[in-house]
């Protein structure tokens, strides 16, 4: 981030800024709509570069003006001064007041709100504001047009695991029989800090032996030591998330773990292989479930196979049973992150990034994943290092 005296928006923002703008008054004008008033903090960002609170964005055919409370005044004076957008400062309750005056100022009797993104209780206060003005329910307007990423948006997402790869090898190598999950996740945090990332993607998932499969497991207090360690975690740089897991053990694997992993892989490499530009959603899904099932453990793979990343961790599409007639195209970023629980032994889930290219995929990541880089000498005997 650009510290606030030196703040200009740079020709790049402006670029993407109108041709963001270009592509949503195009979406609007296909759907009948005159305007849409933007909520979501993520959706803003993309559309302006703006990173604040609380904002309202309104877009029309002819201007997207900002609205926002005074905390954020000195900041946007940048946007202010680009002829693309204009900025309107007003208390937080006087919001409505100013939505009602631009759409009367624009001829407009109906507005998009994103249903996705404004509680109920706000649209209600919203539209005691509004008189005749119609508020319009919209879904996914916005996240369909963040759903190709740009080759700028590709390199934050390759820088931020650039960073979770460093600081999970820092970890593993520094790891010593003891430390708990919490005090593992804190430091991993700080690692992916240090190394420029604005934080964690989301808060890391860090299960040790028999936590290792629950699914999305909270870290505790119980010391990692020997036997499965999985690790899901990702960085944000600039907005952008990164999103991977890998799961090691350390000393011998636990049965039947070893073949656990052997599936999940394949499941994993089949799902890759299947992703290309106009692959149906559902069906990779279903490539990858079909090679558990086949092992036997369909029912311990009871989650989607992945989802669209970006500025959310999980963002449309998604890899599911329920997304069947939705298409990969060049310029998505889905995970593919297969697993297999068995509570009371453990997990396994192996999870890639992969950019969907003009002839196939690439994964974004360079941290192996073959059985043999998950087995680690035991931890009583050293360090964990690969
Ligand atoms: N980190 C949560 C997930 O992989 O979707
Ligand atoms: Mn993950
Ligand atoms: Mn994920």
């Amino acid at each position: 981030m650009t510290d606030v005296a030196s703040l200009e928006l740079t020709d790049q923002q402006i670029t993407s800024a109108r041709n963001r703008l270009a592509q949503l008054r195009k979406k609007l004008a296909e759907g009948g709509l005159p305007g849409i008033l933007v909520s979501s903090e993520h959706d803003i960002w993309y559309l302006t570069g703006f990173v604040g609170h609380s904002a309202l964005l309104m877009v029309t055919a002819n201007r997207a003006v900002i609205i926002c409370d005074r905390r954020y005044e000195e900041l946007l004076q940048a946007w202010d001064a680009c002829e693309l957008f204009e900025v309107v400062m007003g208390a937080r309750h006087k919001l409505g007041a100013e939505v009602k005056r631009l759409a009367g100022e624009e001829g407009l009797e109906q507005v998009g709100i994103q249903a996705e993104s404004m509680t109920i209780a706000f649209r209600d206060g919203l539209a005691k504001s509004l008189g005749s003005l119609e508020l319009v329910a919209t879904t996914d307007v916005v996240a369909t047009l963040r759903q190709c990423k740009t080759q700028e948006e590709v390199a934050l997402i390759e820088q931020a695991i650039g960073i979770q790869q460093d600081a999970l090898e820092v970890m593993l190598e520094d790891l010593t029989p003891g430390m708990t999950e919490a005090q593992f996740t804190a430091r991993l945090e700080y690692e992916m800090r240090m190394r420029g990332a604005e934080g964690a993607s989301f808060e890391p998932i860090i299960g040790s032996g028999p936590n290792s499969s629950v699914i999305h497991h909270m870290p505790g207090d119980r010391p990692i030591g020997d036997g499965m360690l999985l690790v899901d975690w990702g960085a944000k740089v600039d907005g952008y998330c990164s999103d991977l897991t890998r799961t090691f053990c350390f000393g011998p694997m636990p049965e039947p773990m070893e073949r656990v992993y052997e599936v999940v892989l394949q499941a994993l490499e089949t799902a890759i292989a299947a992703c290309k530009p106009g692959a149906d959603c559902a069906q990779i899904d279903a490539a990858a479930r079909d090679v558990i099932t086949a092992a036997d453990w369909g029912d311990q793979f009871p989650h989607g196979l992945g989802h669209g990343l970006g500025m959310d961790v999980h963002e449309s599409p998604y890899f599911s049973n329920r997304s069947g007639g939705t298409l990969l195209k060049p310029g998505m970023i889905m995970t593919v992150e297969p697993g297999v629980y068995l509570p009371g032994v453990g997990g396994v889930r192996i999870e890639e990034d992969v950019l969907i290219t003009e002839s196939g995929s690439r994964v974004l990541s360079t941290w192996p994943r073959d059985l043999d880089s998950a087995q680690r000498p035991s931890l009583k005997a050293g360090k964990g290092s690969r």
